[in-house]
């Protein structure tokens, strides 16, 4: 890995995760002093549901007090009902309890399969000095983005290409547009793309590692809900919705799809998570791999 000085100052620091900013001892307990009722659980989850499509089921009940506890204590308020009626007036208050709800588990090269498809078959077919577009639809703090900018970027040498990378929490987008990791991230990178694209962070910016300013440049972010009618994008050549359909219920799922398959182009392709698949949800799309569709 290159050690190039100070990083910049315009990369700014990753913002505080608020789902680990409280020690699990006092979040325990508060969580025990505050008690959620099934009202206040109720409420939540038909908050999260009409916001996201994210379906909570009964068993979520402890993850939801974990997580919004710390936000009724620093409110100085005394029940998860009052956060409940604050959030329902205060529209930064509610993008912090959506952030909150959010699960954001992601890595760089997950699920790798997809990336080797993405070298092997469509990168060599696609025409050199046309432009590249892929979006990451729910791209958590950005490392699913960053793969496919290091993918693109070795594959297609000098030839166009630039990744969206969209998501509907302000706070893992923050994160994902520093480009900014954990130095204990880097292990998931090979050898060769640290050194290729990454640069070591010094001094403040020790213990981290920062993504290439010159894939950085190639990628753009957006704040997007996709269960809502999209803004303009343009088309993709390739679209990743992975391991966010998860959180939906089949309704939802059929929405989102068909919504984003107005993105792709005619023969794009549409990657969904391992665990995911398209059957008995939408039609028309030809299946090439375990969760990895074609648009006719
Ligand atoms: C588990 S992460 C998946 C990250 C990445 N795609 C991956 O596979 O590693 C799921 C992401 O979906 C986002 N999400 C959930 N509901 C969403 C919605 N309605 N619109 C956009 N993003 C959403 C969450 O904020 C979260 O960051």
């Amino acid at each position: 890995m290159t050690a190039q000085g100070q990083l910049s100052h315009r990369v700014a620091r990753p913002p505080e995760n608020g789902k680990e900013g409280i020690a699990p001892s006092q979040s325990k307990a508060a969580v025990r002093e505050l008690g959620l009722s099934d009202l206040e659980f109720a409420h939540f989850r038909k908050f999260i549901y009409g916001i996201a499509g994210i379906h909570l089921s009964p068993v979520k009940k402890a993850l939801v007090a974990g997580r919004l506890a710390k936000r009724v204590k620093f409110h100085g308020l005394s029940s998860f009902g009052e956060y409940f009626r604050l959030i329902s007036g205060r529209p930064e208050e509610r993008q912090i309890a959506v952030d909150l709800l959010t699960t954001n588990e992601t890595h760089f090269f997950r699920e790798p399969r997809h990336f080797e498809l993405l070298r092997k078959r469509l990168l060599p077919d696609h025409p050199r000095g046309q432009t590249f577009r892929a979006w990451s639809a729910a791209c958590s703090s950005g490392e699913e983005v960053y793969t496919l900018a290091m993918v693109l970027a070795e594959a297609l040498g000098e030839s166009p290409w630039e990744v969206l990378g969209s998501d509907i929490s302000s706070r893992v987008l923050a994160q994902a547009e520093s480009g900014l990791y954990p130095m204990s991230r880097a292990e998931e990178l090979s050898a060769d793309y640290l050194k290729r694209y990454c640069l070591k962070g010094v001094g403040s910016m020790e213990g981290h590692f920062v993504v290439s300013s010159r894939l950085r440049a190639r990628a753009h972010f957006a704040q997007i809900n996709l269960t809502e009618p999209l803004p303009s994008t343009g088309v993709f050549d390739a679209i990743f919705l992975r391991n966010v359909m998860i959180y939906f219920q089949a309704d939802t799922k059929r929405q989102v799809v068909e919504r984003l398959l107005t993105r792709l182009r005619p023969g794009g392709w549409l990657f969904v998570g391992h665990s995911e698949s398209l059957n008995g949800i939408v039609d028309g799309l030809q299946g090439v791999a375990p969760s990895v569709y074609r648009k006719p």
